[in-house]
Order: structure tokens, then C-alpha cells, then sequence
């Protein structure tokens, strides 16, 4: 993979500094994936013509240039399987088969994609009526349709869906398990792997594969985009170290307005979700264009820190995210106000509360404009469908006080709706954020856990538990490994109650974890440290 980093430095390094200090961001990991797919316009109605004429206009648009990189073919390409059980191409679509596909794309310099199923049968058999996708699934067939695709063809990237994992009622940690492994027995470790279950399948998802499905498809409307970050808002816990969350592929270009399209692009940047433009390149309206080529925004998504942005702030209707750009704990963070509401929606937040203290720069990266310095606070009003995303500079970086449920990292959490009493994040009025987590405890591993719980010299502090539990529950809390034990914690129905225990943090990053070995915990809201000797903020 690390041919492919370039690209990403290149588009951080335009953004971020000019030559002197490139070094510092020379990145370690693998930035999201970004391209075009054939899916969202075409759906199983593809041919060797037609994305031959994608990967042409991806460069003659100037898109290469920014940083896509990959052609993904979707479902449709699947023809039959042979006596040996070998896949074919589909015969009249793709004449010459796929390999002369992957080739023309590799000799324009990109990366070519291809797409199967963890079941038997592949999606497009169900939902379009492909009748040459039942039985063109892995299953059954995974070393030998890998070896096909991979070694064979060469394809790159492989998005590997699930409906017929569904049908057949399979497991799927357990069959995206066996894929991976055999992709590692092709011996290429260059190949970039899709999960592609619909929802957050789980953290064992970041063991295999770069970028997995956190929702259901996509499509060209509002609706569609507001329900996608609305399922990625509370997942940055997962997303990092060169794997992220993967919002679907790109409607822009497919009929949003522009302020739609702003908000739809600006937040899978700021999300670093993979960016896979679905619109025809070739007809694409000039603004849309534009939107898809502008470098700030890219820059955000292809950071060497890969973070995804989490959600610092509720206000009104309205939602401001934040993360870290270019430097862990550095003076430069990106902030997005976003208002998925039908009404304008005012903003006024604390630049404290973004960790950011004195005069604070900042630039807004979707006009590519400088503004005024910040004084202490932003005072905005966001239009309906709206976001204006931003780059800070502060010049004090300051230590947090508080750090919210939502935000906490859950090893036993996923979103496949399968387990009664999962763990889970879940909205809650009288929590700060309106979330919490759930169904915390039971057993040991059920935890919930904060990794980068900052203090800037270490020493004495006091750590508050917000919490909610209307029957006495116990509450274990670790603090880099150590363990203290709280009996009988509860609260009125529904309400937040507190309590505070002295801790020691050691300079630099502490983990906090909090859980119950045998019986339920309480539900977490969040907790704050507070100085000793330090006046309450
Ligand atoms: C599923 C996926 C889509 C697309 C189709 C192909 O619906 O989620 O992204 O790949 O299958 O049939």
C-alpha cells in the first residue's frame, strides 16, 4: 500500500505546509480510499466501454490529479461459473473479460476495483434481477474467485457485500475472517479490502479491512445523506490507525442542491470516510466538479492523522464536530458546524470547549477564504442543509476537562441489531450531548473505554462519573490498569446523578475504562477531571 501513500501526503502537504516542514507529516498509515464506482449511476448496467470512458474522464477532469485514484467495478460484471467452478465475465458486457479492464486502468496509472459477496448469491440477483450473480458469491469459492480477481486479473481493491451472507444465515466475523485469509494467501498485502454489511459489523472489522459499511445504500436525496451521518456521528471511536467508517459511495454530482452537496462532501471529509464519486464523470455539472476537486477538503479527508471527527457540541438543531489535523494535540484543528435541520440554526460556541485558547485563525475551507481572528468564541448562523467547515489555529492548546460517553471507544459494540442487551450508544435527553452508552458490564470485556484521557503535567486530579441507574449497580473504574470499585451507584428514573473519586494521571495520554465484571454498570454520560488546587471551569 504504501505506492499509494503518496497521494494522500501530496494532497495533506498542498494543504498544510509548504516544503520546510514536509517531514513532519510524512504519514504511517493508509488514508481513505478515493475514486470512482460504477454503482450509484449504473448500478448492474456496466460494460468495458463504459468504465474505460469513466477512467478517462477521471483524468481528463482533473480528478487523478487530486488524489482519485481508484475504478471500481461494482456488481454486474459476473457472467457464469465453468465446470472447475471458475468465474467468468459477463459475455456480452464484458467481451475481453476483466482482465483487459484492470489492465487499461493500471496503464493510466490508476487502481481498478472489483466487488463480489461473502454469500453464494451477489446482491444484484436480488435487488436488480442479475441472474448471472446467483452463485457468483465467494462462498464455496473463496481461495479459488480470490485468486481470479487478485492475482489473475490484479485487481486492487475488492468490496466484498453480504446478501447472500444474509440469506444463508452466516456469521459474519466468521466469513469475512476466512476472505481476508484467503487474500493474504494470495500474498499481495497492496490489496485494499471493503466490508460491506450495512452497519457497523463490529471492531473486529479494523483487524481486516480498510473501510467498512456503517449504513444501508445511499442515494441521490437529503434524506439519504442526513440518515448516513446521522449512523456515523458516534462511530469515530472506531475509525484510525489507516481504517475508517465508510459513509457509502459519493451523490454529488446526482441532482443535491449545492448547499446539500457541500454538506454531503464536507462531513465525509471531515469523517474521513473513503470518497468514491458515483456520478458520470463525463456529464458532470461544473460546481459539483469543483466541490469534488477542492483540496482543502480533501486535504481534511487524507490527513496523515486519519481521525475521524466526533461530535464536541449539541447547539439547537445543530451539531459541531472537531478533530485533530496534522499534529496529535497540535494548535490546528478542523471544526465543522452542521445544520441538518429545516430552519437556520445558531451557533455560539466556547473555543474552550474545542480545546483552542488566545486569538484563534481561521479559514474557511469550502470558500477557501481567511476570516477574522477568533476571539473566545464562534457566533454563526448555519442555513438550513448547511455546514461551514473550518480550519483553526489556536495559539494555546488546552487540556480537557470533560470526556463524553459518546466518543468512548466499546470493544463489544456493533450495529447488526443481532444481540438483545448489546452495548450502545443511545440518545438521552438529560445527558450532556443527549447520548450515553448502555448496557455496559456483565462481563469483563464489556467495557467502556477512553484511551487518550490527556493531562498536560500528570498529578492529582478528581474524576467525576455523570451516570444514570434507577437500582443500586456497581461501577468498576481502571485507570492505566488499576482498579477501583463503587457499590451501589443510582440515580432518580432517568436522571444524572455524580460521583467523584481522586485519581493520580500520569503525564501524556492515561486510559480510562469503566465496567462491571459480573452485573450490569450503571449507564455512562460522560466524565470531567478537575484539577486539584485548580479553580472549577
Ligand atoms: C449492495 C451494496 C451496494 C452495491 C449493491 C450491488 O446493495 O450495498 O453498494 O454494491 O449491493 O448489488
Amino acid at each position: 500500500m504504501k505506492n499509494l501513500l503518496w497521494m494522500g501526503w501530496l494532497s495533506a502537504s498542498l494543504f498544510v505546509c509548504s516544503a520546510p516542514c514536509a517531514a513532519k507529516h510524512v504519514p504511517s498509515i493508509d488514508p481513505p480510499l478515493m475514486g470512482w464506482s460504477s454503482w450509484n449511476t449504473y448500478r448492474v448496467n456496466i460494460d468495458q466501454q463504459l468504465i474505460e470512458k469513466q477512467a478517462d474522464a477521471l483524468i481528463s477532469q482533473g480528478l487523478k490529479d487530486v488524489g482519485y485514484i481508484y475504478i471500481n467495478v461494482d456488481d454486474g460484471f459476473f457472467g457464469y461459473r465453468d465446470a472447475s467452478g471458475q468465474m467468468h465475465a459477463h459475455r456480452e458486457r464484458f467481451p475481453n473479460g476483466m482482465k483487459v479492464v484492470a489492465d487499461y486502468i493500471h496503464s493510466l496509472g490508476l487502481r481498478a476495483g472489483i466487488y463480489s459477496d461473502a454469500g453464494d448469491n451477489t446482491c444484484g440477483s436480488i435487488w436488480d434481477n442479475d441472474a448471472n450473480g446467483v452463485g457468483a458469491g465467494l462462498y464455496g469459492h473463496d481461495q479459488q474467485d480470490i485468486d481470479l480477481y487478485i492475482k489473475e486479473w490484479g485487481y486492487d481493491f475488492i468490496k466484498i457485500d453480504y446478501c447472500g451472507g444474509q440469506d444463508l444465515g452466516l456469521d459474519e466475523e466468521e466469513r469475512y475472517d476466512a476472505i481476508c485469509k484467503a487474500i493474504a494467501n494470495t500474498g499481495r498485502e497492496d490489496v485494499s479490502i471493503n466490508i460491506c454489511r450495512w452497519a457497523f459489523p463490529g471492531t473486529w472489522a479494523s483487524r481486516m479491512a480498510r473501510s467498512w459499511r456503517i449504513s444501508s445504500d445511499i442515494n441521490p436525496s437529503w434524506k439519504s445523506v442526513k440518515y448516513i451521518i446521522d449512523k456515523n456521528l458516534y462511530l469515530s471511536a472506531y475509525a484510525g490507525g489507516g481504517h475508517y467508517n465508510d459513509m457509502d459511495m459519493l451523490e454529488i454530482g446526482r441532482g443535491l442542491t449545492p448547499n446539500e452537496e457541500e454538506v454531503h462532501f464536507g462531513i465525509w471529509c471531515i469523517m474521513s470516510s473513503p470518497l468514491l464519486i458515483g456520478c458520470d464523470l463525463t456529464t458532470i455539472p461544473e460546481a459539483s466538479l469543483r466541490l469534488l476537486k477542492n483540496k482543502e477538503l480533501i486535504a481534511l479527508n487524507q490527513d496523515s492523522l486519519g481521525l475521524q471527527a466526533y461530535v464536541a457540541l449539541r447547539q439547537n438543531d445543530g451539531y459541531v464536530l472537531v478533530k485533530d489535523i496534522e499534529q496529535k494535540r497540535g494548535l490546528t484543528r478542523a471544526v465543522a458546524l452542521y445544520n441538518p435541520s429545516e430552519n437556520f440554526c445558531r451557533f455560539s460556541v466556547p473555543l474552550s470547549t474545542l480545546e483552542l485558547g488566545g486569538k484563534v485563525k481561521a479559514r474557511d475551507l469550502i470558500q477557501h477564504k481567511d476570516l477574522d481572528k477568533l476571539n473566545g468564541m464562534i457566533e454563526q448562523s448555519v442555513p438550513p442543509h448547511s455546514v461551514l467547515i473550518w480550519k483553526l489555529t489556536g495559539e494555546k492548546r488546552l487540556e480537557p476537562n470533560s470526556y463524553e460517553a459518546e466518543w468512548a471507544y466499546l470493544p463489544c459494540y456493533d450495529d447488526l441489531g443481532q444481540k438483545p442487551k448489546l452495548i450502545h450508544y443511545e440518545t438521552s435527553a438529560q445527558s450532556s450531548g443527549q447520548m450515553k452508552v448502555s448496557n455496559i458490564g456483565g462481563k469483563a470485556e464489556n467495557y467502556i473505554e477512553w484511551n487518550e484521557v490527556y493531562s498536560e503535567q500528570g498529578g492529582a486530579y478528581d474524576l467525576t462519573v455523570y451516570y444514570s441507574c434507577p437500582k443500586p449497580r456497581k461501577l468498576e473504574i481502571c485507570l492505566n490498569g488499576e482498579k477501583q470499585t463503587l457499590d451501589k451507584l443510582s440515580s432518580d428514573k432517568d436522571q444524572v446523578s455524580t460521583v467523584t473519586i481522586p485519581v493520580v494521571l500520569r503525564p501524556g495520554y492515561n486510559q480510562v475504562r469503566m465496567g462491571n465484571d459480573f452485573g450490569w454498570a450503571p449507564d455512562i454520560d460522560r466524565f470531567t477531571l478537575q484539577k486539584k488546587g485548580s479553580a472549577t471551569q
